[in-house]
């Protein structure tokens, strides 16, 4: 499928059906993150996959019971290896980093034929306890991964602002 294809057919998925996602898939679309670009090629994630039950259970709770991870089959918590710097326009790196890193595993899901949700409505703290994140690092973001029942067939309405109203020639 072309890119803006893709683009256009993408939604965050806010529930999953009971299905697992293949390794070979799940490598892809971590494959994807890695090969994302980052400033100064500083590469600053580490991306922490989940599946287990049990941990999945405990993730959960941090999450306040969210239907979203309550029902992915697989979990990347998208962590920051380092928050400290900033890019030459005095903005912090580590934040456009990870984005754009999290942007290409979404887009790759999505070829995948795979649904997927950013989360960020969750305990940090607990989550840091839960994966033995260390002391100086963050968790950015969740990406919940499954397979949705979503019917893709008609047309997808995009609640969003025209290209006129995002876009200027020359001027603001
Ligand atoms: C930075 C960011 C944070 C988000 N956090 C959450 C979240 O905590 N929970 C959730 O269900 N969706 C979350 N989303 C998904 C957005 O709600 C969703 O992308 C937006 O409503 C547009 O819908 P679409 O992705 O289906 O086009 C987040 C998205 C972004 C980009």
């Amino acid at each position: 499928m072309a890119i803006l294809d893709l683009i256009k057919n993408r939604v965050s998925s806010k529930s999953f059906i009971d299905k697992e996602i293949d390794e070979i898939i799940l490598n892809n679309i971590l494959e994807a993150g890695r090969l994302a670009p980052s400033a100064k090629n500083r590469q600053p994630w580490r991306f922490i996959s989940i599946s287990d039950p049990g941990v999945k259970k405990i993730l959960l709770d941090a999450c306040f019971g969210a239907e979203t991870i309550k029902t992915a089959d697989k979990i990347i918590a998208v962590c920051t290896t380092n928050i400290n710097y900033n890019m030459p326009n005095g903005q912090p790196a580590h934040v456009f980093d990870l984005s754009v890193a999290t942007a290409f595993m979404m887009m790759q899901a999505e070829h995948e034929g795979v649904g997927s949700c950013i989360v960020t409505t969750y305990n940090e703290e607990l989550i840091r306890e839960l994966l033995t994140v260390p002391f100086s690092m963050r968790v950015f973001s969740l990406l919940a991964l499954g397979y949705t029942a979503v019917d893709k067939s008609n047309e997808i309405f995009k609640e969003r602002k025209s290209l006129k109203d995002v876009h200027n020639k020359e001027h603001w």
